[in-house]
């Protein structure tokens, strides 16, 4: 895995940014895996700002999204369909019939899964998937213990993503759902390439296991260890509680220009 510690989330956000355009001026019919929560939301602002100012073009990307509530239609304010067009899709050239995000309101789960799965071959896999963590250390919506095996499949929230998802749901926690649709670990593995983010405190545990700790399913993030073509984009405060904080900066500040940010 790649650690690269920037002084802020906004630098951050811009490295991944161009990772991302990147790839997609590399191959234009890329197949992006995308996240949500408040941690990517700066990268697809500077998504948008590329596509305005630099013409990124989204006109031939594929876009499969990692998870969404079971329960809530896609028009609901806090479905993460809303989430997706409010701060990416309805800025860029993507295509309505490229986008892919699972359906909360699925009448039968395991076959909509089943069908993500596919869709998810059909397209060629994903060139990248961006990823955020929780603060227990899931990705998409992996809780601990999540098999590292896993595909697209129905999980239950626990109790401590429902309080902190909660924020978004009037402080509600009794407006969260309890269930969702996510990629699984597996699905995640086979990207060719991961980008995860990750800033603020919060998150410095969950990264540190992550990065350091023993790859086990109680810290599903963790998996990615084993990737081949990890990349972790963290701030100071998210980095402050690993113990090799200093190497991983003394690589990156030597690594040849050619390699900064690829
Ligand atoms: C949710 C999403 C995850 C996201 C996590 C962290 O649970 N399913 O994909 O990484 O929240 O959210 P935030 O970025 O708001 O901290």
């Amino acid at each position: 895995m790649e650690i690269i510690i920037k002084k802020d989330a906004l630098s951050g956000s811009y490295s991944a940014a161009r990772v991302v355009a990147r790839l997609i001026h590399e191959k234009p019919d890329a197949v992006l895996g995308l996240a949500t929560g408040s941690t990517p939301l700066m990268l697809y602002k500077e998504l948008i700002r590329l596509h305005n100012e630099e013409a990124l073009d989204f006109s031939r990307v594929t876009t499969f999204n990692l998870d969404e509530y079971v329960g809530l239609p896609a028009d609901h304010e806090q479905s993460y369909h809303r989430f997706m067009w409010d701060n990416l899709f309805s800025q860029i050239n993507i295509k309505l019939e490229n986008v892919h995000i699972p359906d909360g309101m699925a009448s039968d789960i395991p076959a909509f899964c089943a069908s993500y799965e596919q869709a998810i071959i059909d397209a060629g896999g994903i060139d990248l998937q961006v990823l955020g963590i929780g603060s227990d250390g899931h990705v998409g919506f992996n809780e601990p213990t999540s098999s590292f095996a896993s595909r697209t499949r129905i999980k239950t929230l626990t109790r401590q993503t429902v309080a902190d998802n909660a924020r978004f749901f009037d402080g509600d926690e009794s407006k969260v759902p309890h269930h969702c649709i996510t990629m699984g670990i597996g699905t995640i593995m086979d990207a060719r390439m991961n980008i995860l983010l990750a800033f603020g405190q919060n998150k410095a545990g969950a990264v540190a296991a992550t990065v350091e700790g023993p790859t086990a399913s109680i810290m599903p993030a963790s998996i990615l260890q084993y990737h081949p073509a990890a990349k972790m984009f963290i701030d100071e405060a998210a980095a402050s509680d690993l113990k090799l904080g200093d190497y991983y900066r003394w690589v990156y500040d030597n690594k040849p220009d050619w390699q900064k940010d690829a």
